[in-house]
């Protein structure tokens, strides 16, 4: 990845700004984004949050900074606008490990079985099952829907962590995990915890099982921001992609408020970091390249992210 000097980035940011107005055109970013990238988004934001505002926007162009499915999702909420991905091969391995095939497949051998997919899926996964969620509402998600068998895709450790909380209900799991979440182990938190023994643990649900046993919370990265600064702790680990640090960070400094965040330094999300401050200019420039999808799989994919955000946080 080429790497860019502070004023090179100033410069960047400047012509940004400009054509945000040339264009009307809102800057998405999700959490994970490069930190020069975080600095001029108009919402920074977890899957939930993006997806809300990209449905209710009211500008004419959406650039979104972040992965492949979250752009799509922009495009499927709001298809009469143009949503700009800065950089298309920014795609989620995740949602690299189950196509619409399998989902056929799986209902086939769960007749009956409501299906349910994490948002990290293509748009043609979506268009197979019946309701989305985020790791901000999984649990909520479940537990509102009233068949017993649920099947749940593709992330095989947000399944289990959402299985705490859905008793009388049986979930089929799907293997599928986030690279960046499986890879924390319990030694590295263990390891920041002794450092830092007042800190609490905040592990995002992508984590495997042993990590969320050994942390306070468990939360999206939007509910790590809120909980954050709702909580009197003064110190947090942060156990999720190491740029969310930067975020609370910036929340901090931007309420004056004294808190101090430790990330998990290996924690990176490849794909997150392909968005970089020279493609954001191209894009807006150029408004390209665009996120297309056929109308028919619009369609079919939006029912349930609809019913996602009716169901909510
Ligand atoms: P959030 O919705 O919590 O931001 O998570 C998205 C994601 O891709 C986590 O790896
Ligand atoms: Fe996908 Fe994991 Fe990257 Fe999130 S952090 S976009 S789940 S690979």
């Amino acid at each position: 990845m080429r790497s860019f000097s502070h004023a090179e980035i100033k410069d960047y940011q400047k012509r940004i700004l400009e054509l945000k107005k040339e264009k009307n055109a809102i800057i998405l970013a999700h959490n994970y984004q490069l930190p020069e990238i975080q600095d001029v988004a108009d919402l920074l934001g977890d899957s939930l949050g993006l997806s809300r505002e990209a449905s209710r926007s009211d500008a004419e162009v959406i650039v979104f900074c972040g992965v492949r499915f979250m752009a799509e999702s922009a495009k499927i909420l709001s298809p009469g606008k143009i949503v700009v991905q800065p950089d298309n091969e920014s795609l989620c391995p995740m949602a690299a490990m189950i196509d619409a095939e399998d989902v056929r497949q799986l209902k086939k051998e769960h007749p009956g079985a409501v299906v349910v997919a994490y948002v990290n899926t293509t748009a043609e996964v979506k268009a197979e099952v019946d309701v989305c969620c985020t790791s901000a509402n999984a649990v909520k998600t479940i537990q509102a829907l009233k068949e017993k068998d649920i099947i749940f895709v593709p992330d095989v450790n947000l399944g289990m962590y959402v299985k705490r909380f859905a008793k009388g209900k049986n979930i089929i799991l799907h293997p599928g995990y986030c690279p960046t979440h499986d890879d924390i182990t319990v030694e590295q938190v263990t390891a920041l915890k002794n450092e830092h023994p007042g800190a609490e643990v905040l592990a995002h649900p992508e984590c495997r099982p042993e990590v969320i046993d050994i942390a306070d919370w468990v939360y999206s990265t939007g509910g790590m921001v809120t909980h954050s600064f709702s909580s009197p702790a003064k110190e947090f680990i942060i156990a999720t992609e190491k740029e969310m640090v930067y975020r609370l960070r910036k929340e901090a400094e931007k309420r004056g408020i004294d808190k101090t965040f430790y990330p998990i330094a290996t924690a990176i999300c490849p794909d997150m970091k392909k968005i970089t401050i020279d493609k954001l200019v191209r894009g807006l420039e150029t408004l390209s390249p665009a996120i297309e999808l056929p109308e028919e799989l619009i369609g079919k994919a939006k029912r349930p992210l609809d019913r996602m955000l009716e169901i909510g946080r």
